[in-house]
């Protein structure tokens, strides 16, 4: 791919993909600043030598033009994180934006508004791509988060700007691709969260590099049905040919690691009520919404092995105590062994309690990505990095 570095970036127009995408309060104020904060170093690379810096992204999944979704509290925050010189401007694309581009000078940046605004984004619209392709002399890829995503920002506009990954997207990918195919054994994997439709590819591959494979919440729910270990009743209503979907998996394969026991709760959640039980006690009325102390204890003799921990998705229905446990210890006990451990850690939730918790710093690397590190980690080709790279060749071509 282009190198950023190797270009004179002084006095040109460069417009920046970043994912500031993250939680937001009812009155727009940003709740978690995590990937705003992740995003600075290539836009402080980029002031720093004397661009003029355009910041585009999206926030949620805005229905048309909705400003409870505007990108203007996110400007304020980035304001806030770099003392000054962040401008807001309400619009995308036009000539609007054009005339504000035209009057920034050396070091400088703006904010446009949520490029979701438009529906041409999401469909990778070649005329939007175009427009936003004009605001700019260069594009910076730096939105990580979003590379799962064949938009428009994502996609389309590489066609149109030379195009180059900015830092956070280097540093992902070589840190992810790193503990997947060259780590530091051994690896252990842990995957929890969803359903297991959207992850077996994930599973499939983490069994196949992983000297481990952890499992928690509905997906591992749902191995122990296929397995025949659980009844199917109250798992897995959600996966209507679950032997289908799982045949891929290797159910027996002596890496992969399910829940021996459970903290089994109502399925309906009427009333308090929680019981701690082999996964193969569980009653009809009854849901596993997160791993048991046995497992617990199973899981950190295995993790207190590892050379390197890579781990996505939390292990129970963390939201709501007393499920949270699981995934508290889990964090907690990987925090500790951190000195000795190569961990990497993604996924927006997981991240969210790793916040919560404090323990931010325990860990080596966390990742910006939740579907796209999933993605990643599933050997899947992601279309914002097959897009700068088809970019880079044909900037290599026309150069030749
Ligand atoms: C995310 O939060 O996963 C990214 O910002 C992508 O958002 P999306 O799932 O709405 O495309
Ligand atoms: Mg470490």
């Amino acid at each position: 791919m282009n190198n950023l570095r190797n270009i004179n970036v002084r006095g040109k127009r460069v417009l920046v993909r970043c994912d500031l995408n993250g939680p937001f309060g009812p009155d727009g104020k940003v709740e978690d600043d995590f990937r705003i904060r992740k995003s600075i170093p290539t836009l402080e690379y980029l002031r720093n030598n004397g661009a003029k810096i355009i910041i585009i992204s999206h926030l949620g999944r805005p229905k048309g033009k909705d400003l409870t979704f505007s990108l203007r509290p996110v400007a304020k925050r980035l304001w806030e994180l770099f003392q000054g010189n962040v401008k807001f401007v309400n619009d995308t694309i036009g000539r609007g934006v054009e005339k504000e581009i035209k009057a920034m000078k050396e070091g400088e940046v703006i904010v446009l508004e949520n490029l979701r605004f438009y529906d041409e984004e999401k469909e990778n619209d070649d005329k939007f791509s175009k427009s936003l392709a004009r605001l700019a002399d260069i594009f910076v890829q730096d939105g990580f988060g979003v590379c799962h995503r064949a938009h428009a920002s994502m996609v389309g506009v590489t066609k149109y700007l030379p195009s180059y990954p900015g830092m956070l997207l280097e540093d992902e990918l070589r840190v992810l691709s790193n503990s997947l195919i060259t780590p530091d054994r051994p690896l252990v994997s842990i995957i929890g969260g969803a359903k297991v439709s959207t992850k077996t590819r994930v599973v499939e591959r983490l069994l196949d590099k992983s000297d481990y494979l952890l499992l928690g919440g509905k997906i591992a729910n749902s191995l122990l049905v296929a397995k025949g270990i659980c009844i199917k009743d109250s798992l897995s209503q959600d996966e209507e040919n679950l032997m289908e979907v799982v045949k891929g998996i290797n159910l027996t394969s002596p890496k992969l690691h399910l829940p021996i026991d459970g903290m089994m709760g109502l399925a309906n959640f009427e009333e308090e009520y929680s019981r701690v039980g082999a996964v193969g006690t569980l009653r009809r009325e009854e849901g596993i919404y997160d791993i048991g102390p046995e497992t617990i204890e199973k899981y950190k003799a295995i993790l207190s092995e590892a050379k390197t921990i890579i781990w996505n998705g939390p292990l129970g229905l963390f939201e709501k105590p007393p499920f949270d446990k699981g995934t508290i210890e889990i964090a907690k006990m990987i925090g500790q062994i951190n000195s000795k451990v190569f961990s990497v850690v993604g996924g927006g939730e997981t991240v969210e309690l790793i916040q919560k918790l404090g323990i931010e710093n325990q860990f080596d690397h966390i990742s910006t990505g939740g579907g796209a590190m999933l993605d990643f980690m599933a050997g899947k080709e992601l279309p914002g990095i097959v897009a700068l790279e088809e970019s880079s060749k044909k900037k290599n071509n026309d150069e030749d």
